[in-house]
């Protein structure tokens, strides 16, 4: 995907003393004090302010927080907790600016961060006047906000459409690279893991890429279902019977361009759902009436793991288990090391996967780890995301 990128901009001098607008996601969980108890997404914007200061730009920059009703701004709903650890992290106190769609005063060399762009009339809906406004406000506007990139709203698509120029910041550029290398232009065998509770869910993303990856490992719920399709007993396992027929379909897609989706041999099985649950390791075919299935088994997650460490890009979202409950957590740790383990570009995102990934620490072992959620997904589903459009349009004319 060509885009205009703001590294090159900025290498270019372009930057300099021009009042540049970063579009940030920095939609990090809070408790109920509103402390922040992750911080990835702030973490991860950091290198585009750093760019944009060291470049000599009048910086503003926003984020969405939640999903707060327009024009009723309540407590809750203010960047203030984020303009503080964004402060931590620069080493350097991050003014606050309310009100902001109408002017902003900031000088090169200078940092401001504006308040919860979901606050603002029209940001939902993408409405033009607003859009207009918040262009006016620039002479750079840059989406580093792949988070929100399935978004069409004021700040990641509108602003776009009207700001002087439009580009990619480098978080969003690096997902888009990652994404490219990954599916448009994927060394093979290409191996997708997709897990999660139901089909429902993920059925346009299995049906996307039962057309190009050679091996489509599922797991969790959606392992079940595929299991029923095959014609083996779940027991009482999580699955989606009216959905068979759909799972059978991408298995047939599959199997006629060569290409495989390995149904668990062996099963990890409970009588009940709870983390103390006596686990019991049997073979698929032996899944009694009253069981649950809550893992892979060892084989099946030996094979696959083999798999997995002979292919050249793998895709990764969702676990294959029940992986909170160490009772069933083999199968997910035994794919998230041979993950690690193999020589593949590896792409994961998803909050169970990075939630997974932390827990094995093999952080530094996966090519590239998404910060998007939904905005993945829809990657996954083969979509072209709004945010990324506008941009490579911007990037023709
Ligand atoms: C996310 O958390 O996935 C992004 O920040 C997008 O948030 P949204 O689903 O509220 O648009």
């Amino acid at each position: 995907m060509n885009v205009i990128r703001f590294s090159d901009l900025c290498a270019q001098g372009k930057a300099r003393g021009q009042r540049v607008f970063i579009r940030a996601d920095m939609n990090v969980p809070q408790d109920e004090s509103g402390r922040i108890t992750e911080d990835t997404r702030i973490r991860a914007s950091v290198p585009a302010i750093r760019m944009a200061l060291d470049a000599g730009a009048a910086v503003m920059v926003t984020s969405h927080l939640g999903r707060p009703k327009e024009g009723e701004f309540k407590p809750e709903d203010s960047l203030a907790p984020v303009a503080r650890r964004l402060g931590e992290l620069l080493a350097s106190a991050v003014p606050l600016v309310s009100n902001w769609v109408d002017g902003v005063t900031v000088q090169p060399g200078q940092l401001v961060l504006l308040e919860n762009c979901r606050l603002n009339q029209g940001e939902k809906k993408n409405d033009e006047a607003l859009a207009r406004k918040m262009a006016a406000l620039c002479d750079i506007y840059v989406n580093d906000a792949f988070g929100t990139a399935h978004r069409a709203e004021g700040t990641t698509y509108g602003i776009a459409q009207y700001a002087p120029i439009a580009c990619a910041g480098p978080l969003l550029a690096a997902e888009i690279d990652a994404i490219t290398k990954a599916l448009a232009n994927p060394k093979r065998p290409l191996a997708a893991i997709v897990a999660g509770s139901k089909v429902s869910t993920k059925l346009t993303i299995l049906e996307s890429l039962a057309e190009k990856v050679d091996r489509l490992i599922v797991g969790g719920g959606i392992a079940n279902t595929f299991m029923l399709a095959a014609g083996l007993p779940i027991g009482q396992s999580l699955a989606e019977p009216d959905l068979a027929g759909a799972a059978r379909s991408v298995m047939e897609k599959m199997r006629a361009r060569g290409a495989q989706v390995p149904i668990p041999g062996d099963v990890v099985t409970a009588k009940r759902f709870a983390a103390d649950a006596p686990a019991a390791t049997k073979p698929a075919e032996a899944v009694e009436g009253d069981d649950l299935i809550l893992d892979i088994g060892p084989q099946t997650a030996q094979g696959l793991a083999a798999q997995l460490r002979e292919a050249g890009t793998i895709v990764w979202n969702g676990p294959v288990g029940v992986f909170e409950w160490d009772a069933f957590a083999h199968g997910t740790e035994t794919i998230a090391r041979a993950i690690a383990q193999s020589s593949a570009f590896s792409i994961a995102g998803g909050g169970d996967t990075l939630a997974a990934i932390a827990k094995y620490g093999i952080e530094k072992d996966v090519g590239y780890i998404s910060t998007g959620g939904g905005a993945f997904l829809e990657v996954l589903e083969g979509k072209t995301l709004p945010a990324l459009e506008i941009l490579a349009r911007r990037a023709a004319q």
